[in-house]
């Protein structure tokens, strides 16, 4: 049975993942902060294996790669931190702020990544980290999220080169109606912008198909015209 190990699985992008990979018969390992969420979540997922935790905790990342039980076919990097809230401009963010932003969407995501790659390397498994468009464009206010994506990106920009039997995807999911979202623009009617589900049929091309290591967006998976 394929294995996926997703963090950040409780709701929004990472839960509607879960969903697709686990009704498609994939066995899920997956965590969040709030235990009582994530097993509500999983809840009727097939196969799921929970793990309550945060992603900044060495001994949970080792717990949840001690789920995965040596056999891991992808990992899905989504848990993601906004940062300081509301988004500050850069001549206020806070060191300490930055510095926790940096932990939660740089550091731990590399520290998972590093703890996989041995189940990673004899499944020919992939990666796909889940990035933004702040990684690229020079929102006010996203200098935070926007450095920490934008870091990580490169990070695995970086890892596929230097493993060539990998598959190592970062991918722009483009606006989507979530918590995140929400929070990112407190007081704004966001219901316009797309539910997470509408999103993944656009991420499963990159987890069956045969795209080469590299950065994409939603979009031009999906075949919308830039
Ligand atoms: N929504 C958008 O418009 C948008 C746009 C571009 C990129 N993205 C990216 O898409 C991904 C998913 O975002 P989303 O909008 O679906 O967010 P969301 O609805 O807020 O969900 C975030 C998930 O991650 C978990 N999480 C957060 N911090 C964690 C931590 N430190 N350790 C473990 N789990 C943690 C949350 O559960 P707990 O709170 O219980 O931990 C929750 O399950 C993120 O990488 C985000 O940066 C989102």
């Amino acid at each position: 049975m394929r294995t996926a190990l997703i963090t950040g699985a409780s709701r929004g992008l990472g839960r509607a993942l879960a969903v697709t990979l686990s009704s498609s018969g994939w066995r899920v390992v997956v965590d969040a902060r709030s235990a009582s969420d994530l097993h509500a979540a999983a809840e009727g997922w097939p196969h799921a294996v929970v793990v309550p935790g945060d992603v900044t905790d060495e001994i949970h990342l080792r717990d949840l790669v001690d789920a995965a039980g040596g056999h891991l076919d992808l990992l899905v990097l989504n848990a993601s931190s906004l940062g300081q809230t509301p988004l500050p401009p850069l001549a206020e963010y806070g060191a300490d702020a930055l510095r926790a932003v940096l932990e939660t969407n740089t550091v731990a995501p590399l520290r998972l990544v590093q703890l996989v790659l041995p189940a990673l390397r004899a499944a020919r498994g992939r990666i796909l980290s889940i990035s933004s468009d702040a990684a690229v464009a020079g929102y006010p206010g996203w200098g935070g999220y926007g450095a920490s994506k934008a870091a990580l990106d490169q990070l695995l920009n970086v890892l596929g080169a230097e493993e060539p039997d990998l598959r190592v995807h970062a991918v722009d999911p483009g606006d989507m109606r979530t918590r995140m979202h929400a929070e990112a623009f407190p007081g704004e009617d966001i219901s316009d912008r797309p539910e997470p589900e509408e999103v993944v049929p656009a991420l499963r091309r990159l987890i069956d198909g045969n795209h080469p290591s590299g950065r994409y967006t939603a979009a031009e998976l999906a075949g919308v015209p830039a």
